[in-house]
């Protein structure tokens, strides 16, 4: 069915993330994961460690690449000669946001469609803020995230609390 770019923050990936990448590998011929670096944005990850994370994630799909921008996203997805954004939809709480988005982007570039893939029950409330929130306060993450990411994830909080 053609080309997509699933993008996000991806800070970090988990497994609804996953879930996402895994289906739309098979719906598409070729899914670009990109990640946007947002200098506004204060990340966990720094943008070499997430496209670490997502590049030990995609290996085992050959129909999927890992990539990062900077600025519009209808920008970026022009520039690869890609008209396809694909967006997972967690909750009703989503749509309202995302609805935004996909119509900004459609005025920003109106060859440019946004499709969405609903989220799998299992993983309808988990987003990357919650799971950063669960592993601050020592909380068990490991049904939240691929088992790399958890690595990361403990070793990153090895080393902040080391840091203190
Ligand atoms: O994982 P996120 O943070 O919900 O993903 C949001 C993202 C990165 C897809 C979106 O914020 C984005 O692409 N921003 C880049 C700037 C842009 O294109 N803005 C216009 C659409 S709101």
């Amino acid at each position: 069915m053609g080309k997509a770019v699933y993008p996000g923050s991806f800070d970090p990936v988990t497994n609804g993330h996953l879930d996402i990448i895994d289906r739309a590998s098979k719906v598409f011929e070729h899914l670009i994961v990109a990640v946007l670096e947002n200098p506004r944005k204060s990340a966990m990850f720094s943008m070499d460690e997430r496209v670490k994370m997502l590049n030990s994630i995609v290996d085992q799909y050959d129909n999927v690449e890992v990539d990062f921008y900077e600025g519009l996203l209808v920008e970026y997805v022009q520039k690869r000669n890609f008209s396809i954004i694909i967006k997972g939809l967690r909750a009703i709480s989503d749509f309202e946001f995302e609805f935004q988005m996909a119509l900004v982007n459609r005025k920003l570039n109106r060859n440019v469609e946004t499709m969405f893939m609903m989220t799998n029950n299992m993983y309808s409330f988990v987003s990357s803020s919650i799971v950063k929130e669960v592993a601050g306060y020592g909380g068990d993450i490991r049904d939240l995230v691929p088992p790399q990411v958890y690595q990361m994830i403990r070793e990153k909080f090895a080393l902040n609390s080391r840091n203190v």
